[in-house]
């Protein structure tokens, strides 16, 4: 595992940018899988900008995402389908029958679950995963407790990842209580691994994941069994490491 630890995140974002640049040079055709939630947007606006500046071409990369709240349409404002449009895949040169995530309006979840794993391994697999991870310690939407064994699967989200992402939310009674996400084995799977965390809310759990024990209960603490993963901070998410 390396740790890179930055002043900003301005610099941890053009860092993190700087990967996926350096990935798409040696192999354009390269699988990205992406992740939703607020921490990845100033890394994406980075990729904007490298696009934006003829630094990076899009054009054969193919884009996997890790998740989608079951009950969404891609066209709800709240969905992640939505979320990456906006953040991402309309700002660039990647083609949308590229891009990929779960649908979550589907009548057979599990039949749903089933084609992504498909899709995915058609690709090849993952090149670069970009992960951010939650308070509880959640990767993609792996819920403590959940096994480190499962592919593509249905979950229902803890109270603490309800409570967080309402802040997205008119209110905590629209935020769906399920979703679809890539399982841990998916992720683990990946080629490499990007971690990203910033600000003093997550120095807790980024160090209860990379430095203590390896437990389903700490999803994102698996990480620490992956050959080629590197961690970006901000120098307050890595208050509590030694
Ligand atoms: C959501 C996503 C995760 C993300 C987490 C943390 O639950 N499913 O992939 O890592 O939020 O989000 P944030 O970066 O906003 O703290």
């Amino acid at each position: 595992m390396e740790i890179v630890i930055s002043n900003s995140a301005d610099e941890l974002n053009l860092k993190g940018a700087e990967y996926f640049e350096r990935l798409l040079l040696t192999k354009p055709d390269a699988v990205l899988g992406l992740a939703t939630g607020s921490t990845p947007i100033g890394l994406y606006n980075e990729l904007i900008k490298k696009y934006k500046a003829g630094k990076i071409d899009f054009s054969r990369a193919k884009a996997v995402n890790l998740d989608e709240y079951i009950g969404l349409s891609q066209s709800d404002i709240q969905s992640y389908s939505y979320f990456m449009r906006q953040n991402l895949f309309s700002h660039i040169n990647i083609d949308p029958a590229n891009c990929h995530i779960p649908n979550g309006i589907v009548d057979d979840i599990d039949e749903e679950c089933r084609r992504y794993e498909r899709v995915i391994k058609s690709l090849g697999g993952i090149d670069l995963q970009l992960l951010g991870i939650g308070h509880d310690g959640h990767i993609g939407f792996n819920e403590p407790g959940d096994s480190f064994e499962k592919g593509t699967h249905p979950v229902e989200l803890a109270r603490e990842t309800i409570s967080a992402n309402a802040r997205f939310f008119e209110s905590i009674e629209k935020v769906p209580r399920r979703a679809i996400t890539m399982g841990i084995k998916g992720i683990m799977n990946a080629k490499s691994i990007l971690l990203v965390a910033t600000g003093a809310d997550k120095a807790s759990i980024v160090r209860r994941a990379l430095m203590g024990p390896i437990d389903p209960r700490i999803p994102g603490s698996v990480l620490q069994l992956h050959p080629n993963l590197t961690v970006l901070l901000d120098i307050s998410a890595a208050g509590e490491l030694q």
